[in-house]
């Protein structure tokens, strides 16, 4: 079974019109205003990983257009008693579920998930895979500050070997006209990397990397992540922390992004986190009208 229209499972299978709708219909979402929607509909937040943002996000969007929602977490469901995913989705289902948003450590699970049910499937971030609402936000947001993403020179700095984050934003950004480059060390930042669309570039440090960008976008970094790296997890701060200072290489009226969580001292100073150029709460912010978007979409209301 193919999954079912509304399900939003990736970017890389959508076309550039298709993005463009739901950037369209997140700007006609109020969050403050009561909708009903989605009232009678029940969406379920499926989340086998940990979350703050995206959960939150979707919970408010989900009641913001008059929705029931309930959590479940691997930890406090029948998940830890060995269900299996298929199970789960079906039991769901059964319940009543309208629609599944869910996060899940491993690449392809909300794809599988999918094709076993006849409901939508919101991915809400799958492994090493994708984060299809997180590249969503962060268009909305570059477009709060851009007047457009074609032509617009966006340089994601950090772990991108692991980052879904990087792999949904550079799939939209390059459908969408803008010039990606990716920027780290080539542990972070595998020469393959320029395959992920046409045009993307690779550079190798801070300085060039982000050299006349309209964004940067920084990603989480985790030390485990450098056992056994040519690179050391000391070395990457020295060399690619990101500061005021260094954000000078950048155009004068560059924003800088980061999907969050951010690590105060890692990938970024304190005084950069806190900076007016720094719009990283603004984009926790668009997370929610982006997703009342998606759930409208998902559950035929757009
Ligand atoms: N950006 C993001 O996915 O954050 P959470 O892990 O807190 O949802």
């Amino acid at each position: 079974m193919n999954s079912t229209p509304g399900s939003l499972l990736g970017i890389e299978n959508l076309d550039a019109s298709t993005v463009s709708e739901y950037l369209q219909l997140a700007r006609r979402m109020d969050p403050s205003q009561p909708s009903t929607l989605l009232a009678g509909k029940r969406v379920v937040l499926l989340f086998y990983e940990a979350s703050t943002r995206t959960r939150v996000s979707f919970e408010f969007a989900a009641k913001a257009l008059g929705a029931t929602t309930t959590v479940i977490t691997a930890t406090a469901s029948s998940i830890e008693k060995g269900e299996s995913l298929i199970d789960t989705g079906a039991t769901l289902h059964a319940l009543g579920a309208d629609c599944i948003v869910m996060r899940h450590p491993s690449s392809g699970a909300p794809n599988l998930l999918a094709r076993h049910l006849d409901i939508p499937v919101v991915n809400a971030g799958d492994g090493m895979h994708e984060h299809p609402s997180q590249a969503l936000l962060d268009a909305f947001t570059m477009l709060k500050h851009k007047p457009d993403l074609r032509g617009l020179r966006v340089s994601i700095l950090g772990d991108v070997y692991h980052s879904r984050v990087a792999r949904s934003n550079v799939f939209l950004l390059s459908k969408c006209g803008a010039q990606v480059t990716l920027c780290g060390p080539v542990d972070l930042v595998p020469d393959v990397a320029t395959q992920l669309a046409p045009g993307v570039r690779v550079s190798r440090t801070l300085e060039d990397g982000i050299r006349d960008a309209d964004v940067v976008m920084l990603l989480r970094i985790q030390k485990e992540r450098f056992v056994g790296r040519r690179i050391s997890y000391e070395q990457y701060v020295a060399d690619f922390q990101m500061s005021p200072e260094r954000l000078c290489a950048a155009r004068p009226d560059a924003i800088l992004m980061h999907p969050g969580p951010i690590i105060r001292g890692v990938e970024i100073t304190a005084d950069m986190a806190d900076s007016p150029r720094a719009v990283i709460l603004q984009q926790v912010s668009s997370g929610i009208p982006v997703r009342m978007a998606i759930l409208a979409r998902a559950l035929g209301k757009a």
